[in-house]
């Protein structure tokens, strides 16, 4: 691993992991392509740490040239694949740029890597790498009773984002079968942590929260995620580039399965601890329960047993840690949460988003 095309990441784990990358491996050459969408910002990217070397191209993974003119440039041996449109709720709002991105982009660098790698430089399986990083949503929703995905569980995506990703990842996996390209698949579980694009679950909560606005919680709020503090996921990405087999998928999780409701109300009592303000405190009073996303996942688990048992890895933070980090990182970034908050098209994402949602109870 030397010269590593990293795609989106100006967006919340690609960030975290070029931050984590560049801090742990200096020696290695990133090359961040991005398109900047609203996800997308250089906020995420300042203060990098000065070793290593790290170039920014803004454009596009759907650009077959751009991509095979990069690969080329600068000999890339190693990409690691995050550029996605990333939510669920928008992608229910709108699934077209779901597909274009996430499928005919992944497409798109799949085949530039097949040419120039195999093709134009007969590259043997030991020098490149393809790590397309992908979601448990692939594997649809859990009934109470059920076990944890595995890597071998049946995909059954269920919304447009998981649909999409499950495509990626079905294409990534032929390119793996069919042509040999040397290829890893990681599925991994809900991230939370610093850098998160405030649409999200978490960095939602914190920020209405912090000004005393309403907490939307969907539908009964009893839904469970299984969520991973970022540093861990990125963690074990670099696991699998540097230890992982060409052709294998990898599921990532972290191990705890809280629901919703308590997610929220863990934030409350976090923000009255950190920021205790008389006239909203107790947070948890805002907890407002609204009209439920359509076909809304029930519950997702993670079974982490073959990256523990054949890579060694595992997650380093709990959940209670994780938030509180992620809580003071929230409280610490203004400038980042001044930037992002401004931005128009996320107060326009709001309003498309929550004001149609009635309160349930
Ligand atoms: P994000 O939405 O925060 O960031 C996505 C980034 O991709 C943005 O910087 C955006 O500008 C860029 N991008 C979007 N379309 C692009 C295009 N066509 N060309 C180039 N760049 C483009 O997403 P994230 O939460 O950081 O997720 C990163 C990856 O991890 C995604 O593939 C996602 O499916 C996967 N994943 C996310 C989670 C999670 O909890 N967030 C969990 C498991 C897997
Ligand atoms: P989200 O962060 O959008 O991630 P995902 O849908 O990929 O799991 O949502 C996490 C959970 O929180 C999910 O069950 C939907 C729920 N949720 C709310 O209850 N209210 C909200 O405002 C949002 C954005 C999500």
């Amino acid at each position: 691993m030397k010269n590593v095309l990293v795609t989106g990441g100006a967006g919340f784990i690609g960030s975290n992991f070029v931050h984590y990358l560049l801090k742990t491996e200096p020696e290695v050459n990133i090359i961040n392509l991005d398109a900047l969408t609203y996800a997308g910002s250089q906020e995420n990217l300042k203060d990098l740490p000065t070793r290593g070397s790290y170039t920014f191209v803004d454009g596009n993974i759907c650009d077959r040239s751009l991509v095979s003119s990069l690969l080329k440039q600068y000999a890339i041996d190693t990409i690691v694949h995050f550029a996605a449109e990333s939510h669920v709720d928008r992608s229910i709002a709108g699934p077209e740029p779901f597909i274009q991105t996430n499928i005919v982009g992944t497409f798109t660098l799949l085949e530039a890597a097949r040419k120039f790698w195999l093709d134009e430089k007969g590259v043997s399986g030991q020098e490149v790498r393809f790590q397309h990083v992908s979601t448990d949503e692939v594997y649809g929703s859990l009934n109470p009773d059920e076990s944890a995905f595995s890597e071998t569980t049946p995909y059954a995506p269920n919304s447009p984002y998981a649909a999409s990703k499950a495509s990626s990842d079905h294409v990534a996996r032929s390119y793996a079968h069919t042509y040999n390209l040397p290829l890893t698949i990681t599925n991994c579980s809900n991230n939370y942590g610093p850098r998160q694009f405030p649409e999200k679950l978490i960095p939602l909560i914190i920020l209405n929260a912090l000004e005393g606005k309403k907490l939307p919680v969907y539908g009964d709020g009893q839904q469970i995620r299984d969520w991973l503090f970022v540093e861990d996921h990125c963690e074990a990405i670099l696991a699998v580039l540097k230890k992982g087999t060409a052709g294998e998928t990898y599921n990532i999780g972290g191990e705890n399965q809280p629901t919703n409701l308590s997610i929220v109300q863990t934030i409350c009592d976090l923000l009255d601890e950190f920021k205790p303000d008389p006239s909203i405190s107790p947070r948890r009073s805002l907890i407002d329960f609204v009209t439920d996303r359509p076909g809304h996942d029930r519950r997702y688990a993670m079974n982490i047993q073959k990256i523990r048992k054949t890579l060694g890895w595992q997650p380093k933070h709990t959940l209670q840690d994780g938030l509180r980090e992620t809580v003071q990182w929230y409280l610490s970034n203004t400038q980042w949460v001044a930037a992002i908050r401004t931005q128009q098209e996320y107060q326009q994402w709001l309003t498309q988003n929550y004001t149609k949602r009635e309160t349930k109870r």
